[in-house]
């Protein structure tokens, strides 16, 4: 698994939970102090800063491979699962505080999201990168297996390195950890096959 991202991140005092996720990524120390983004078509600074759509085109994005892209100040992640692991999801539901995102769906899982895997399309995967018990970022851990600060039968995901919160394939929070709630799926749509626009549903494509 690769983590593809390019470009750099911008921190300035209106972004507090971004401030926050990146002082915790520090602390816990060997974790990127920032976030690089995707450079994509994209709207001006001040539209951006109010919350303006921003277009991805995803046809280079390789089974595997993440990217993350920056939407309203935060951290959108676009994760390309294999197929092994769309299937491993529902085997996971047991384990899960909301496995099917039912708690604030509306604040966290889009109606076209409110599925097994989370998502439009059951491979590619859209979540906002911040975790939902303070607002850190949580890092990627893939790879599936025993490992440090993960359980023997890890299937891979993301592990938030402040309290410990740990998150599957789909953005969902495993039982009794700090986090509260999954990882929010942001409004986004599919303008074609492979372009994605974030932070709006309803235009017509
Ligand atoms: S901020 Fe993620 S577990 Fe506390």
């Amino acid at each position: 698994m690769s983590d593809m991202t390019s470009g750099s991140a911008r921190i300035d005092t209106s972004k507090r939970t971004w401030l926050i996720a990146s002082s915790c990524a520090g602390v816990a120390g060997g974790v990127a102090t920032a976030i690089p983004f995707v450079s994509t078509f994209q709207p001006s600074e001040k539209a951006k800063a109010a919350g303006a759509a921003v277009e991805v085109d995803i046809g280079g994005l390789k089974v595997g491979e993440k990217i993350t892209v920056e939407w309203r100040g935060k951290p959108v992640w676009i994760l390309k699962r294999t197929p092994e692991q769309v299937a491993e999801l529902a085997k996971l539901d047991g384990q899960l505080a909301d496995p099917l995102s039912k708690r604030h769906p509306d604040e966290f899982t889009p109606k076209y999201a409110q599925n097994g895997h989370r998502s439009i399309k059951p491979d590619v995967l859209v979540v906002v990168g911040i975790c939902t018990h303070l607002g850190c970022s949580p890092i990627d851990r893939f790879q599936a297996g025993p490992q440090p600060s993960l359980p023997n039968d890890w299937e891979g995901g993301f592990l938030c390195p402040c309290h410990g919160s740990t998150f599957d394939l789909a953005g969902r929070v495993f039982k009794n950890k700090p986090a509260p709630d999954n990882l929010p799926v942001p409004p986004h749509m599919y303008l074609s096959e492979t372009k994605l626009l974030i932070g709006e549903d309803s235009k017509k494509a």
